[in-house]
């Protein structure tokens, strides 16, 4: 008796649910999204890996203006890929499934994923192709745009920082490259 309650009770639920997500054209719409870029990473990754690539050597650091950064976009003929996130720019060619061309985040691929990120937006407003100083956005937003930068962190290399508007790039020198300062070391890095 009780479990027949129940059961009516979760049928119940999942019925309002489904009346709630179909009621609205933009539930409507944010759930093809989500199906979209579900179907994108899943479907990346069932079809079968290409022949396996030897792993690109690992990035000089440098600093990098917009300009520079959208030479990484993946189409280039090593393929490197880089992202900058809240000022620091991320080698995440291991991440190719995602941001390679045709992957559900290519659209950050060789440019400043902040606003992006901070927006949970893919359109082309949140990814400008002007320096995108960030400051109109909320405390949320920034505090979600730091999270995501300490995701890529721990996940992808550091290899330098974006630079602002007639700022000079930082001269690195080789022990600096070799160091791991405030990122963590290369066995620490989660691989895919
Ligand atoms: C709306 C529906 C969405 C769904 C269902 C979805 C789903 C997912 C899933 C399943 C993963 C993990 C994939 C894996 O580790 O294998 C992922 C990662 C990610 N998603 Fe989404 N996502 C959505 C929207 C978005 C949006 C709007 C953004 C950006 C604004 C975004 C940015 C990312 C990023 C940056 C990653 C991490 C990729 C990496 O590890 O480098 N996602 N998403």
């Amino acid at each position: 008796m009780a479990n027949e309650e129940s059961v009516d009770k979760t049928e119940g639920f999942i019925t309002k649910l489904v009346t709630e997500l179909v009621s609205s054209p933009l539930n409507i719409g944010l759930l093809c999204i989500c199906g979209f870029l579900l179907y994108k990473i899943f479907a990346g990754r069932r079809s079968s890996p290409p022949p396996r690539k030897p792993e690109l050597p690992k990035m000089k650091k440098q600093d990098f203006t917009l300009e520079q950064l959208k030479e990484y976009d993946g189409r280039g003929l090593e393929g490197r890929i880089l992202i900058a996130v809240n000022g620091k720019v991320f080698d995440v060619t291991r991440g190719k499934r995602f941001y390679g061309p045709g992957g559900p985040y290519g659209v950050f691929a060789g440019r400043d994923a902040s606003r992006g990120l901070a927006t949970f937006s893919l359109t082309e407003e949140a990814i400008r192709d002007e320096f995108d100083d960030l400051t109109d956005l909320s405390s949320m937003q920034m505090e979600s745009v730091r999270e995501w930068e300490m995701q890529f962190t721990e996940k992808y290399d550091y290899v330098g920082r974006l630079l602002k508007p007639g700022e000079q790039p930082r001269e690195y020198t080789d022990t600096e490259e070799e160091s791991t300062d405030d990122r963590k070391s290369e066995t620490e890095k989660k691989t895919d």
